[in-house]
């Protein structure tokens, strides 16, 4: 006996559930929620008679058959860090992020640098004309780079195109939301229409060793269908990242079968495209000075990557019961646990205050290490009094105030010292690091940290 049911999926985060509801559980998001339009088959396998055929299993043995993945260079030496040293072979990147945010730009800028090492690739353009891509173009001075491009977002048509165009070894795809198959007979940006779409791709990328680019929009609202729910089929996974209001975009890798993840590639947008930032540290500390009261400097440590990063809070007075608590870059959680251990270990009450807390620049922090630097900055904006100026300080806080090691200690503390920073709140180290001069004090416990105020 089988039974069929029907599931509903958030377009936004891919959660399904059982039954419909305005607001996703998982993400938040309002008005995401939406049918999926076909019924799943729960066979019952034990009531089944086996019946043997013909059929065969294709067996190997491990190590047999090894693919040798070439990779082709960027040539944007930040991307390449962040794929794991280019872009393999016959794979599928995702490369997902807000309207706006620059990805257009950056894949453009990848073709034209892989059309000079003669390496030949499609533009499958289904948002912008060949004349805004023109304009892009002319824009970004690659007017000349020799780069195929197709309007056409037919998903069967690309498809028998590449059979006939061997020549062709990498795809753009801008965007998934817009492919589509006829025969799965939705519009396009549906669930559907693209999950179909990028599995066909992905089959052919395995078949014909060509390399597709996916570039996906973010979206909010459930008209499109959002590239969380193809995250799954493809090797590696980047999303853009940053403040639309400054000019920083970062890159990070959420999923590489072809290298790290957590690596991130950091670009600034100019008036003639994305040019890479090789001492973000620099950057992200532009407005730092000796008087910031709030704000703390707290070594990142991503990937392959450390990088120094202000994070900055702000308390007001509340008429609320509930005062209101705002994050940016930063875990709501995260601020809560640090609140609540202030306040019992430390007698530090910001129940009658709002707090506002950012991360500087636009990155997204999810690093334990980052506790102790924000519990200071919360002190600094409560007590009114700045940091010894050029200190970083890091360490996980545990809930009964307790002071944790964080890893790459060691790399965190020469990334300051190369900076000209002069002093570093750590936790207890394990072994202490040779050849620095900076200044290390150690703590063990979070009331320990009152003392520098
Ligand atoms: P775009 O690559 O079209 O974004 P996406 O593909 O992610 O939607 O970038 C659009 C923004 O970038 C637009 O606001 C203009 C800006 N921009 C620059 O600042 N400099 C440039 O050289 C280019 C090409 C775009
Ligand atoms: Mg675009």
């Amino acid at each position: 006996m089988s039974k069929s049911k029907s599931l509903f999926i958030c377009t936004n985060c891919n959660f399904t559930s059982p039954k419909w509801s305005g607001k996703c559980d998982k993400c938040g998001s309002w008005d995401s929620i939406i049918e999926e339009n076909h019924n799943i088959e729960i066979a019952n396998f034990s009531n089944k008679k086996f019946t043997p055929s013909n059929s065969v299993l294709t067996i190997k043995k491990l190590g047999e058959d090894g693919e040798n993945h070439q990779r082709y260079a960027t040539k944007l030496s930040e991307l390449d860090r962040c794929l794991g040293g280019g872009l393999v072979t016959g794979s599928l990147i995702l490369i997902g992020g807000d309207p706006g945010v620059g990805k257009s730009t950056l894949l453009l800028q990848v073709l034209a640098n892989l059309s000079q090492q003669a390496i030949n690739s499609l533009y499958i353009s289904g948002e912008e004309s060949l004349n805004q891509i023109n304009l892009r173009a002319h824009r970004l001075n690659l007017l000349t780079a020799k780069i195929d491009i197709t309007t056409d977002t037919n998903v069967i048509d690309i498809i028998n195109f590449l059979y006939k165009n061997p020549q062709i070894q990498v795809v753009l795809v801008d965007s998934i939301q817009t492919t589509y198959l006829k025969e799965v007979g939705a519009a396009p940006g549906t669930v559907n229409q693209l999950r179909h779409s990028v599995l066909e791709f992905a089959a052919i990328a395995k078949k014909l060793n060509i390399t597709f680019i996916l570039i996906g929009h973010v979206t909010k609202d459930g008209q499109l269908a959002g590239p969380k729910l193809v995250e799954h089929m493809v090797d590696t996974v980047l999303y853009f990242e940053g403040d639309r209001a400054n000019n920083l975009r970062i890159l990070r890798s959420h999923k590489n079968r072809y290298g790290a993840t957590n690596e991130l590639a950091i670009f600034e947008m100019q008036k003639d495209g994305l040019q890479e930032i090789n001492n973000p540290s620099e950057i992200f500390l532009d407005e730092y000075n000796a008087q910031s009261i709030g704000s703390t400097i707290f070594p990142l440590s991503e990937g392959s990557r450390t990088i120094l990063i202000e994070l900055q809070s702000l308390i007001a007075n509340s008429h609320m019961a509930t005062p209101r608590r705002a994050v940016d870059g930063w875990d709501n959680n995260r601020l809560a646990i640090i609140l609540a251990v202030l306040s019992s270990k430390c007698q530090l009450n910001f129940a009658q205050y709002e707090v506002y807390f950012n991360v500087a620049g636009g990155l997204k922090i999810t690093e334990p290490a980052a506790d102790l630097a924000a519990a200071a900055s919360l002190i600094s904006t409560l007590k009114q009094q700045a940091l010894p100026y050029k200190t970083i300080i890091f360490g996980e806080i545990g809930l009964s105030g307790e002071i944790r090691n964080s890893n790459k200690s060691f790399e965190r503390l020469q990334e300051a010292e190369k900076l000209g920073f002069k002093r570093a709140i750590t936790p207890k180290l394990k072994k202490k690091p040779p050849n620095l001069k900076i200044e290390i004090i150690e703590i063990k416990h979070i009331t320990e940290l009152l003392n520098y105020f």
